[in-house]
């Protein structure tokens, strides 16, 4: 039953149960706020600040920020937009991403939601990091050029997988994805490809191998309709066919 609760969300009203976050009523309402380090099936993490938008006057996080009554929330005025794609740009410089070479392109958060801020340049000057990939993995590679540091595989291996493989380590431009392996390797580590920690990674940093190029691009997840309406459940579907597609090649 409703709880009859209801707030603004560019001017529509939005039901929101007890304990609902803006982007929790958002999402089940059908309305996209974009979103990176969130995932419907954690808790919120709060990191990327993607999911910024306008409160009463006030920028926030909506995957943090508790639902109230009556609340005005601006999800889409060109300021929000535009703050967006300042965090998305900061994004794409800290790292290396170049979609053009990159297994996970049309299939990517990071790229759909740069596209859905219509980002279409850089706004700060590249850093051009020196990062590896770790492939010492059979079934999985690790590239730490396209990692966003958004934790979903951290969360994903400790609250689901029960194996805590991964952990955030080290602070602002020096923090990095570690593996807790004896080697601090990857293939040392007890992941697994079936593993949900694989299918959450929203960019293409933590890949099953042998399947990058299975579908062609053209025919990807967010190819022919924008992130905003393809939505959550889609993307997680789609990845884990193809984890389970990689496990019946096997
Ligand atoms: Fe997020 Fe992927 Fe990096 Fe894990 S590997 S922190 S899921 S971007
Ligand atoms: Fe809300 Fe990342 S999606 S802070």
């Amino acid at each position: 039953m409703s709880s009859g609760k209801t707030f603004k969300l560019d001017g529509k009203a939005i039901s929101f149960e007890e304990g609902d976050t803006i982007m929790d009523a958002a999402l089940r309402a059908g309305e996209y706020i974009p979103h990176l380090c969130h995932n419907p099936e954690f808790k919120p993490h709060g990191s990327c600040r993607v999911c910024v938008v306008d409160v009463n006057g006030h920028s926030m996080s909506a995957c943090t920020r508790p639902a109230e009554q009556d609340i005005d929330v601006d999800n889409s005025s060109d300021a929000i937009m535009d703050l967006r794609r300042s965090l998305l740009q900061m994004l794409f410089v800290e790292g290396n991403h170049i979609c053009p070479a990159c297994e996970k392109s049309g299939a990517c958060q990071l790229q759909a939601v740069a596209y859905y801020t219509r980002m279409l340049s850089p706004r700060f000057t590249h850093f051009f990091p020196r990062r590896s990939i770790d492939a010492s993995h059979p079934d999985i590679v690790f590239y730490f050029n396209r990692c966003i540091l958004c934790g979903l595989c951290e969360r994903a291996s400790r609250d689901v997988d029960g194996k805590n493989v991964f952990s955030i380590s080290g602070r602002g431009i020096n923090s990095k994805l570690v593996f807790n392996s004896p080697s601090g390797k990857l293939g040392d580590s007890e992941l697994s490809v079936t593993d949900k920690a694989v299918s959450v990674c929203p960019v293409g940093a933590l890949l099953p191998k042998h399947q990058g190029y299975e579908k062609p691009i053209g025919k990807r997840l967010y190819d022919t309709k924008p992130i905003s309406v393809v939505g959550d459940a889609a993307l997680y579907q789609s990845v884990n066919r193809s984890s389970k597609s990689s496990e019946s090649n096997e």
